[in-house]
């Protein structure tokens, strides 16, 4: 949600923020920006649209040349997509990009105009940058400590000021922010691939602390101006981690990485074929004395939660609650010192999510966060950390974190039983043996690539889809049906096959095709009945199933087939055909994948 960058050092200060904001153009893409310090002046190129507007208009207008600057990729709040809405904002003297709310801005913006100030943007950013202006004293920390004081919110703002034109500052506030260090120039950005080209070094910047920047120094404050003494953090992937590597779309590419994730992931939990949580502090003795546990996320790793309940329930007998993070804050929920919450996130900065982490903490349960970025604020928050290790993940319809997400919730589920005592060592080790098979039938999934682009070619002109499934099949509908929804633009719902009957049946028609999951042998049949109900109400049907269900002739349409795994663990090798039916539904329609309409990756605002 909004990308930030900043640059200091002797290379080509433009160049650098366009190539670091390309790298964040998944966080937001309605408009973006740069300021640079050319001869003493700060410059400011900005435009509505993607970031190659913001390119050619730089191609007719000359590039602002200097070696320090700031840029901003903007997913709109305040103020609609526009020129003047895009960051940055501010006068000659201090100007500014940001990235998260100001919740009182209306109240800052009314003073200023009192004492005389004029705006031009509908954005809470630009009183911010006025705001600094009001305040500066010719100490930038001081004014930036003075200014943070009035301001309320989340924010994460990178700074300039004219007078100091060897340096950038940096602030945050439940946004992130990291400081990159390279040799002889430093930088700052909302996320580490925008800067992986130069650097593998940075720092975590934490709430409340303003770094400043130079060419060969970084110095931190916090809002007492006290310095600050911050260790070096290393990104432990390389720079194609973050490229596209040949493939046409993040997306593809990142679901062709989901064997090599799920096995980078599992592979540090299991010693024995036993799941082993040692290193993140927790065993199953510990696991197992929770009254009940609450899953909660938002967006796709909510849907991995839905994953989780159904194992979880299943093999450990304790019942899980799984909410949308957004709702789970405000119903005053039934959670305490004897609970367990676990959060998923593949950013670890979703502002939901991280609300109803703190919300459990403040009721005394006990937190367990599923988090892919390392660092980030929902993974600090927590009282444990189990590390997904996708790698980077750039592609805005979330695939591989998805998958790792759900492979950890198996390990979960697997320590929790044998906990408890629902399974036996032996019956633990042989789940977790299936698991460790699991990247090579993902891989075999992988293989069905033409025939769900066969299928998507079926569904491109569809206006409205279902997505039905039972039990674990219905929880990876719903992931199913989003994937779609994101990227292709087509409406799509998905449903328990059994609730069909009670109301949605209503729409199907011969223009409303369905996507049935039946992987769960025991649930099999049932669903062949409602996928006969929807047949004969002249639905196309697309099926998806194990190797060896039986289905009679013209039942289904089109039939997928999955590669055989224990039937518990088939969500992860249905998940496989799902994303890829979305994704070449998008790419037959013309869409931009990886940066779909109206999303972010990364969701920093409530
Ligand atoms: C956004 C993204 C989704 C993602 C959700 C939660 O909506 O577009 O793909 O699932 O946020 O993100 P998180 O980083 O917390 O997993």
């Amino acid at each position: 949600m909004c990308g930030i960058v900043g640059y200091v050092g002797d290379r080509s200060c433009t160049d650098v923020l366009l190539d670091a904001l390309e790298k964040l153009e998944y966080r937001g893409y309605d408009s973006a920006g740069i300021a640079v310090i050319e001869q003493g002046v700060i410059k400011v190129e900005k435009c509505k649209g993607r970031l190659a507007n913001l390119r050619d208009k730089m191609a007719f207008d000359g590039k602002p040349e200097g070696h320090v600057g700031i840029g901003h990729t903007r997913w709109a709040t305040h103020g609609e997509p526009s020129d003047i809405n895009s960051h940055p904002h501010g006068n000659k003297r201090v100007t500014v990009v940001h990235n998260g709310i100001i919740e009182n801005y209306r109240q800052i913006k009314e003073f200023l105009i009192s004492e005389g100030y004029s705006f031009v943007s509908e954005t809470d950013t630009e009183t911010v940058a006025k705001l600094l202006d009001y305040y500066y004293t010719g100490d930038p920390v001081d004014t930036i400590i003075k200014s943070l004081a009035e301001i309320k919110g989340s924010y994460a703002l990178g700074v300039m000021f004219r007078d100091f034109p060897d340096r950038i500052f940096a602030v945050r506030k439940d946004s992130p922010l990291i400081v990159g260090k390279g040799d002889h120039e430093n930088f700052i950005a909302s996320d580490v691939p925008a800067i992986m080209k130069y650097t593998r070094d940075y720092y975590l910047l934490d709430t409340n602390e303003i770094a400043v920047i130079k060419k060969d120094d970084v110095t931190f404050y916090n809002i007492h101006r006290e310095q600050l003494y911050k260790s070096v953090h290393t990104a432990d992937w390389d720079v194609d981690a973050a490229e596209k590597g040949g493939y046409e779309h993040f997306m593809l590419k990142e679901i062709n990485e989901q064997p090599n994730a799920v096995k980078t992931t599992i592979t540090p939990r299991i010693s024995d074929s036993m799941p082993d949580f040692t290193a993140e502090g927790f065993d199953a003795a510990k696991l197992g004395a929770y009254n009940k546990i609450f899953i909660v996320a938002c967006g796709t790793a909510m849907h991995a939660g839905m994953v989780g309940k159904y194992v979880i329930e299943r093999l450990a007998r304790i019942p899980v609650i799984v909410d949308i993070a957004s709702e789970f804050r405000y119903r005053d929920p039934l959670i305490d010192e004897r609970d367990l919450m676990i959060v998923i996130s593949q950013s670890g900065e979703t502002a939901d999510t991280k609300a109803a982490l703190e919300l459990a903490k403040s009721r005394g349960a006990d937190t367990m966060a599923v988090v892919n970025v390392k660092g980030s604020s929902i993974a600090r928050e927590a009282d444990m950390v189990v590390y997904t290790h996708a790698g980077p993940e750039i592609s805005v319809a979330s695939t591989k974190a998805y998958m790792v997400q759900i492979s950890v919730m198996y390990l979960l589920a697997f320590e929790l039983a044998y906990g408890v005592g629902r399974i036996s060592k032996e019956q633990c080790q042989k789940l977790t043996e299936e698991l460790q098979e699991i990247p090579d039938v993902i891989q075999e999934a992988i293989g069905l690539e033409n025939h769900c682009q066969y299928v998507a070619s079926k569904l491109v002109n569809a206006d409205s889809l279902l997505y039905i499934g039972r039990g674990l099949d219905y929880a990876l509908s719903m992931e199913g049906s989003l994937k779609l929804k994101e990227i292709s633009y087509i409406h799509s719902e998905s449903y328990a096959a059994g609730e069909l009957k009670h109301g949605t049946i209503s729409l199907i028609t011969e223009n409303m095709p369905v996507i049935a999951v039946a992987t769960q042998s025991d649930l099999v049949d049932k669903t062949i009945s409602n996928i006969k109900e929807v047949k004969a109400r002249g639905a196309m049907v697309i099926l998806v199933c194990g190797k060896e269900v039986v289905v009679e002739d013209g039942v289904a349409d089109h039939i997928i087939r999955l590669p055989e795994v224990d039937q518990m663990l088939m969500p992860m090798v249905a998940a496989v055909p799902l994303q890829l039916i979305a994704y070449y539904t998008a790419v037959l329609k013309g869409n931009d994948v990886d940066k779909p309409r109206n999303l972010a990756k990364s969701v920093t605002v409530e």
